[in-house]
Protein backbone atom coordinates (compact mmCIF):
# COMPACT_ATOMS: atom_id res chain seq x y z
CA UNK A 1 0.00 0.00 0.00
CA UNK A 2 1.17 3.56 -0.82
CA UNK A 3 -0.10 7.01 0.32
CA UNK A 4 -0.99 9.22 -2.78
CA UNK A 5 -1.20 13.07 -3.12
CA UNK A 6 -4.07 14.65 -2.69
CA UNK A 7 -4.83 17.08 -5.42
CA UNK A 8 -6.36 20.50 -4.12
CA UNK A 9 -8.86 23.34 -5.86
CA UNK A 10 -8.04 24.85 -7.77
CA UNK A 11 -6.50 22.12 -9.97
CA UNK A 12 -8.67 22.00 -12.37
CA UNK A 13 -9.07 17.72 -12.55
CA UNK A 14 -11.25 18.19 -10.00
CA UNK A 15 -13.71 19.41 -12.40
CA UNK A 16 -13.49 16.36 -14.67
CA UNK A 17 -16.20 13.83 -15.01
CA UNK A 18 -14.84 10.54 -14.05
CA UNK A 19 -14.74 7.23 -16.66
CA UNK A 20 -17.07 4.24 -15.05
CA UNK A 21 -14.48 1.38 -14.04
CA UNK A 22 -14.68 -2.01 -16.69
CA UNK A 23 -12.67 -4.66 -14.79
CA UNK A 24 -12.15 -5.43 -11.32
CA UNK A 25 -8.81 -6.39 -11.36
CA UNK A 26 -5.44 -6.45 -9.33
CA UNK A 27 -4.57 -2.79 -10.51
CA UNK A 28 -7.86 -1.15 -9.26
CA UNK A 29 -7.65 -3.51 -6.00
CA UNK A 30 -4.09 -1.91 -5.71
CA UNK A 31 -5.43 1.47 -6.52
CA UNK A 32 -8.84 0.89 -3.95
CA UNK A 33 -5.56 -0.06 -0.92
CA UNK A 34 -3.82 3.16 -1.98
CA UNK A 35 -6.88 5.31 -1.25
CA UNK A 36 -8.02 3.73 1.93
CA UNK A 37 -4.61 4.00 3.13
CA UNK A 38 -4.67 7.85 2.05
CA UNK A 39 -8.13 8.57 3.07
CA UNK A 40 -7.26 7.49 6.78
CA UNK A 41 -4.04 8.72 6.91
CA UNK A 42 -5.86 12.46 5.81
CA UNK A 43 -7.72 11.53 7.61
CA UNK A 44 -11.12 12.26 6.33
CA UNK A 45 -14.15 10.07 5.88
CA UNK A 46 -14.32 9.70 2.03
CA UNK A 47 -12.19 9.85 -0.82
CA UNK A 48 -12.67 9.99 -4.30
CA UNK A 49 -10.67 8.47 -7.04
CA UNK A 50 -10.10 11.97 -8.91
CA UNK A 51 -9.36 13.55 -5.81
CA UNK A 52 -5.62 11.46 -6.06
CA UNK A 53 -6.07 12.17 -9.92
CA UNK A 54 -7.43 9.05 -10.74
CA UNK A 55 -10.20 10.22 -13.17
CA UNK A 56 -12.35 6.76 -12.24
CA UNK A 57 -16.23 6.24 -10.75
CA UNK A 58 -14.09 4.56 -7.42
CA UNK A 59 -15.17 5.91 -4.10
CA UNK A 60 -13.62 5.18 -0.40
CA UNK A 61 -15.81 5.79 2.35
CA UNK A 62 -14.82 4.77 6.37
CA UNK A 63 -17.63 6.70 8.73
CA UNK A 64 -16.95 4.78 11.73
CA UNK A 65 -16.55 6.60 14.50
CA UNK A 66 -12.97 7.32 16.10
CA UNK A 67 -13.56 4.98 18.85
CA UNK A 68 -14.66 1.99 16.79
CA UNK A 69 -11.94 -0.26 14.73
CA UNK A 70 -11.73 0.85 10.92
CA UNK A 71 -14.20 -0.11 8.50
CA UNK A 72 -13.23 1.09 4.72
CA UNK A 73 -15.95 0.45 2.21
CA UNK A 74 -15.32 0.60 -1.38
CA UNK A 75 -18.58 1.68 -3.79
CA UNK A 76 -17.48 1.21 -7.70
CA UNK A 77 -19.25 3.11 -9.98
CA UNK A 78 -21.80 4.18 -7.43
CA UNK A 79 -24.96 5.44 -8.32
CA UNK A 80 -28.34 7.56 -6.39
CA UNK A 81 -31.09 5.29 -7.61
CA UNK A 82 -33.40 6.68 -5.00
CA UNK A 83 -33.35 9.45 -2.78
CA UNK A 84 -35.72 11.03 0.16
CA UNK A 85 -37.63 14.40 0.14
CA UNK A 86 -36.64 14.12 3.39
CA UNK A 87 -33.60 16.46 4.14
CA UNK A 88 -30.99 16.87 5.93
CA UNK A 89 -28.06 19.36 6.69
CA UNK A 90 -24.09 18.39 7.45
CA UNK A 91 -21.46 20.73 8.01
CA UNK A 92 -19.21 19.53 4.89
CA UNK A 93 -15.32 19.63 4.19
CA UNK A 94 -13.22 18.26 1.68
CA UNK A 95 -9.50 16.87 1.47
CA UNK A 96 -9.32 19.03 -2.42
CA UNK A 97 -10.44 22.33 -0.22
CA UNK A 98 -8.14 22.06 3.53
CA UNK A 99 -9.77 23.66 6.16
CA UNK A 100 -12.63 24.75 4.64
CA UNK A 101 -15.79 24.20 6.27
CA UNK A 102 -19.50 24.77 5.15
CA UNK A 103 -23.13 23.30 5.89
CA UNK A 104 -24.76 21.94 2.95
CA UNK A 105 -28.15 20.74 2.46
CA UNK A 106 -28.92 17.38 0.87
CA UNK A 107 -31.56 14.12 0.71
CA UNK A 108 -31.47 12.71 4.38
CA UNK A 109 -30.99 9.25 2.78
CA UNK A 110 -30.47 7.58 -0.74
CA UNK A 111 -30.37 4.23 -2.54
CA UNK A 112 -27.28 3.78 -4.80
CA UNK A 113 -26.12 0.84 -6.79
CA UNK A 114 -22.87 0.06 -7.07
CA UNK A 115 -19.82 -2.77 -7.63
CA UNK A 116 -18.06 -4.32 -4.59
CA UNK A 117 -14.55 -4.89 -3.64
CA UNK A 118 -15.48 -8.62 -5.72
CA UNK A 119 -16.99 -6.42 -8.88
CA UNK A 120 -20.86 -7.93 -7.12
CA UNK A 121 -23.45 -5.67 -8.25
CA UNK A 122 -25.05 -4.27 -4.14
CA UNK A 123 -27.40 -1.73 -3.14
CA UNK A 124 -27.55 0.19 -0.26
CA UNK A 125 -29.69 2.07 1.63
CA UNK A 126 -27.85 4.92 3.30
CA UNK A 127 -28.96 7.10 6.28
CA UNK A 128 -27.53 9.81 7.91
CA UNK A 129 -23.79 10.67 7.71
CA UNK A 130 -23.25 7.38 5.05
CA UNK A 131 -25.97 9.10 3.02
CA UNK A 132 -24.40 12.87 3.25
CA UNK A 133 -20.48 11.56 2.31
CA UNK A 134 -22.14 9.21 -0.23
CA UNK A 135 -23.87 12.00 -2.26
CA UNK A 136 -20.23 14.10 -1.75
CA UNK A 137 -18.65 11.73 -3.15
CA UNK A 138 -20.63 10.47 -6.04
CA UNK A 139 -20.65 14.31 -6.47
CA UNK A 140 -16.71 14.35 -6.95
CA UNK A 141 -17.32 11.70 -10.10
CA UNK A 142 -19.21 14.02 -11.88
CA UNK A 143 -16.61 17.02 -11.13
CA UNK A 144 -18.77 18.53 -8.59
CA UNK A 145 -17.67 19.80 -5.32
CA UNK A 146 -19.52 20.52 -2.21
CA UNK A 147 -18.74 24.39 -2.64
CA UNK A 148 -21.11 23.90 -5.61
CA UNK A 149 -23.90 23.69 -3.36
CA UNK A 150 -23.91 27.08 -0.93
CA UNK A 151 -24.09 30.35 -2.13
CA UNK A 152 -21.97 31.50 -5.12
CA UNK A 153 -20.56 34.23 -2.97
CA UNK A 154 -18.93 31.79 -0.37
CA UNK A 155 -17.80 29.89 -3.16
CA UNK A 156 -16.22 32.56 -5.20
CA UNK A 157 -14.77 33.86 -2.48
CA UNK A 158 -13.39 30.22 -1.08
CA UNK A 159 -12.38 29.91 -5.16
CA UNK A 160 -10.51 33.28 -5.07
CA UNK A 161 -8.85 32.09 -1.71
CA UNK A 162 -7.25 28.88 -2.97
CA UNK A 163 -6.17 30.38 -5.94
CA UNK A 164 -3.73 33.28 -4.15
CA UNK A 165 -2.88 30.28 -1.90
CA UNK A 166 -1.57 28.07 -5.39
CA UNK A 167 -0.34 31.39 -7.03
CA UNK A 168 2.03 31.55 -3.85
CA UNK A 169 3.09 28.12 -3.81
CA UNK A 170 3.29 28.33 -7.80
CA UNK A 171 2.15 24.80 -7.54
CA UNK A 172 -1.27 24.17 -6.24
CA UNK A 173 -1.91 20.94 -7.08
CA UNK A 174 -0.26 18.81 -3.99
CA UNK A 175 -0.61 18.86 -0.01
CA UNK A 176 2.56 17.86 0.94
NI1 LIG B 1 -14.50 15.85 -1.08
Amino acid sequence: MALRPIIILPDPKLRLISEKVERVDGALKKLMDDMIETMHDAPGVGLAAIQIAEPIRLVVIDVARKEEPPNPQVFINPEVVWSSDERSTYEEGCLSIPEYYAEVERPASIRARYLDRGGETREILAEGLLATVLQHEIDHLDGVLFIDHISKLKRDRVIKKFQKAAKRVGDGSHVL
